[in-house]
């Protein structure tokens, strides 16, 4: 922890523009969550090109076919066992990733979904990377968001979207309007700091206890996890958050809680934005299903 704390912080931007001072390069890919199916051109290519490929996938399918592209390819699962921390884990992943980069190879860290999203080392590998003088770059791929918002049918751009880790959203009581979109991840996981994997009612009950001081308990949630294999369609089980119960959730689940009503425009700050009376009032003030039956949205 106290190497953690005595670090600089890491402005992504201006380490960037650094030029890169030593030979040894990472790159740090995501390959979706659908096998082999959602996986950019680009992060396929650097698979290929790496000298070494570490990764953290959550099937064996993914796996083999990791090792298909470059037989380079090793798992990091190893890092995970007989640990109960899983902050150490997550350093000493980022340490095993850097010790190959300074010996001047090209090293592809490989995650599933995308690689920046509720990934540590991910995020640290290339800030270290970048500070000790080594080019280094992290592609996008596309998250379990990403495969929500197409499967149920949401645009976050509508009505707002908030998406917050489970734990962290109950441990800092963090804000959030419920006129919004809500995704929750790691809910199959909530609480937990080792690698207990069943999630208690107790726990889910904390969960629950702050959502209805929000929503009423029969406002809709959809437990959600996206296909991993191109054959298999997505789960998508709606229920209510008072009947929400802990045997619905997997550890791949996500919360997805739609806005508790629709929104009151300010018609004053739509004025002073000089955006028509009667655009707001056909934008704003019909309900959904009107918006939707005049093709207005
Ligand atoms: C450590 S995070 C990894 C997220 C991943 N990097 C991404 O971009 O989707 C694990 C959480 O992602 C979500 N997740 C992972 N796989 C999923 C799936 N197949 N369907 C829905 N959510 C999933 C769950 O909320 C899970 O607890």
């Amino acid at each position: 922890m106290d190497a953690l704390v005595a670090e600089k912080p890491f402005d992504p931007i201006a380490t960037r523009s650094e030029p890169p001072v030593k030979t040894g390069f990472l790159s740090v890919v995501g390959v979706g969550i659908k096998l082999a199916a959602q996986t950019s051109l680009e992060a396929k290519a650097h698979i290929e090109a790496a000298d070494r490929v570490f990764y953290l996938v959550t099937d064996p399918g993914t796996e083999y076919w990791l090792t298909s592209l470059n037989p380079a390819a090793q798992s990091l699962q190893s890092f995970y066992e007989d640990r109960s921390s899983r902050l150490a884990t997550y350093l000493d992943i980022t340490e095993y990733i850097l010790e190959h980069v300074r010996q001047g190879l090209h090293v592809c860290a490989v995650f599933y979904g995308h690689p920046g999203i509720f990934v540590f080392p991910s995020h640290r590998a290339v800030a270290r990377a970048r500070q000790e003088g080594f080019d280094a770059v992290m592609l996008p791929g596309i998250s379990a968001e990403d495969c929500l918002f197409a499967d149920l049918g949401v645009d976050p751009a509508r009505k707002g979207c908030q998406s917050f880790e489970a734990t962290d959203f109950l441990i800092f009581d963090r804000t959030f309007d419920p006129r919004n979109n809500l995704v929750l991840w790691q809910v199959g996981v909530l609480g937990e700091v080792g690698y207990k994997i069943s999630l208690s009612q107790e726990k889910l009950e904390v969960l629950k206890e702050k959502l209805l001081k929000a929503y009423p308990a029969d406002h809709p949630l959809t437990v959600y996890e996206a296909a991993r294999y191109p054959v298999c369609d997505p789960t998508m089980l709606r229920t209510t958050i008072g009947e929400l119960d802990a045997s619905m959730i997997s550890t791949i689940s996500t919360l997805f809680i739609p806005p508790v009503a629709q929104r009151k425009p300010d018609l004053d700050i739509a004025k002073r934005l000089g955006i028509p009376e009667d655009f707001i009032k056909r934008r704003f003030e019909l309900s959904d299903e009107e918006i939707e039956r005049l093709g207005l949205d």
